[in-house]
């Protein structure tokens, strides 16, 4: 798709905005990685068009063919480890940095909101790192236990699902599959962020997938103004504000410098 500048009247209409809200949230999706080299779901290339998401990302594949699900997040754990935070991502976290009253809610499991908050503010320097977000769907870089509360960060090249060293259940990877409930304590911190937004920064996700996609309505209906940025159409465009349509890694340094 030939991407065009964004109207710099539009740009700062949206940085004026941003800037006058005292509560911000921040909604991402895949897109906002997808210049980081990780694939997003649905797009031309995305994961959904090459693999069914029922015979890999819920409860019943993992019961069906561990093995399978286990190789399969391996191969997305590998490619993972060459990817790196990009402009989008750090903008993000500089900006977070900067100021208050800003809180992050991610669909996202590859963990580089995190790589870009440690790289612009080390965890030792005053700012700590700034807040972390708040993953609804999980982790990738961690597993837990199928039965018990075992977690523990992944670790070496195992083929095949190990046995929980506490219980002797198969561990997995601690993401949400389809069928599967949100972490509950993440949810309520995302409806509250969500309640007290003025404005609501949504960033590289289709808006498909419910109850995640469920914030930015919950911030639409309390009233938040919504900003998207993403260079195609999102089932969210109809809401908003503002719309810029570009990718993330372009408009994110931007938007929020
Ligand atoms: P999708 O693949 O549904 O949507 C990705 C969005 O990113 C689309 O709107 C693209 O236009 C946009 N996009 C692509 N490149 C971009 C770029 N460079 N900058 C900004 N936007 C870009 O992925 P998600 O909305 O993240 O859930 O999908 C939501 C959930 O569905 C995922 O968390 C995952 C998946 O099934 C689970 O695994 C539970």
């Amino acid at each position: 798709m030939p991407l065009q500048r964004i109207p710099e009247a539009q740009l700062r209409q949206a940085r004026e905005l941003i800037a006058a809200a005292e509560r911000v949230l921040v909604f991402t999706g895949s897109g906002v990685s997808a210049e980081s080299g990780v694939p997003t779901f649905r797009g031309e290339h995305g994961l959904w068009r090459s693999f069914r998401p029922e015979e890999l990302a819920t409860p019943e594949a993992f019961a069906r063919d561990p093995k399978l699900v286990w190789e399969w997040y391996g191969w997305r754990r590998s490619t993972l480890r060459s990817c790196r935070p990009n402009p989008g991502h750090l903008a993000l976290a500089r900006w977070m940095a900067s100021r208050s009253g800003v809180t992050l809610v991610t669909q996202n499991v590859d963990g580089l909101h995190e790589a870009a908050a440690r790289a612009v503010a080390p965890p030792s320097s005053a700012r700590g790192g700034g807040a972390a977000p708040i993953k609804l769907h999980g982790s990738i870089l961690v597993d837990r236990c199928s039965r018990c509360a075992y977690r523990r960060e992944i670790g070496g090249a195992e083929s095949a699902p190990p046995p929980c060293p506490e219980c002797g259940a198969l561990l997995r990877p601690d993401v949400v599959w389809f069928g599967e409930p949100l972490p509950e304590r993440e949810w309520s911190r995302a409806i509250a962020a969500a309640s007290r937004a003025e404005v609501a920064l949504v960033v590289g996700t289709s808006a498909l997938v419910y109850p995640a996609a469920g914030v930015v309505y919950h911030a639409a209906a309390r009233g938040a103004s919504i900003v998207v940025v993403d260079p195609d159409a999102t089932a969210v465009d109809r809401h908003a504000h503002i719309l810029l349509r570009g990718p993330a890694g372009a408009v994110l340094p931007d938007l929020l410098r």
